[in-house]
């Protein structure tokens, strides 16, 4: 049985809304370029298979896991590559798809790990940006909401493994 509280904070209709609009927006922006979406597994692979449907431009996929928390909801600072990219991202016009920006700290140390194999380009969309967060300054180039400071569970993110499948965005209350 859960013993959390779940809240709902941004329904299922409203992220596929904002998703539309954000593929519209990225579409535009990457007509004529060799996108190549970068999936920061595991949370961000709803969001990406959604955002990758919506677009009109071509478009590839390739996939990284870094770890930064445990099963712990605080941050421990601590970025590692758990699996590495397929292929090569030299001269692509990189797009890192996250779900959630919170301290900085993971996407400030993708970026710089990425930059270093000389993609053309390389910019980030996130689903989700809790600014209040940061502990290094991070600003992502594409966000679907700013959120203020909840532990957040649902469309691909978790709670010690649990709630990913969520259609929506809920604020969990532990109860624990
Ligand atoms: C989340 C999220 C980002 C990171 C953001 O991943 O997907 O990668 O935390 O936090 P930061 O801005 O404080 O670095 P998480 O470690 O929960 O892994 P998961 O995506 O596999 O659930």
């Amino acid at each position: 049985m859960n013993k959390e509280k779940l809240t709902l904070l941004i329904g299922g209709e409203e992220i596929g809304r904002r998703v539309a609009e954000l593929a519209e927006r990225i579409s535009a922006d990457y007509e004529g370029k060799q996108l190549l979406l970068v999936c920061v597994l595991k949370g961000a692979v709803i969001f990406a298979s959604d955002l990758m449907r919506r677009l009109k431009v071509p478009a590839e996929i390739d996939f990284i896991a870094v770890s930064s928390y445990g099963s712990d909801t605080a941050s421990s600072g601590v970025v590692r590559i758990l699996k590495d990219l397929d292929k090569s991202i030299k001269g692509k016009d990189v797009l890192i798809v996250e779900d959630i920006v919170d301290t900085g700290l993971t996407l400030n140390y993708l970026r710089s790990s990425l930059l270093n194999r000389k993609p053309r380009s390389l910019k980030v969309v996130t689903l989700l940006d809790k600014p209040v967060r940061r502990k290094v300054e991070f600003t992502p180039d594409y966000c679907g909401f700013e959120i203020p400071d909840h532990f957040v569970v649902g469309y691909g993110l978790d709670y010690d493994e649990k709630y990913r499948q969520l259609e929506g965005i809920y604020v969990l209350d532990p109860e624990l």
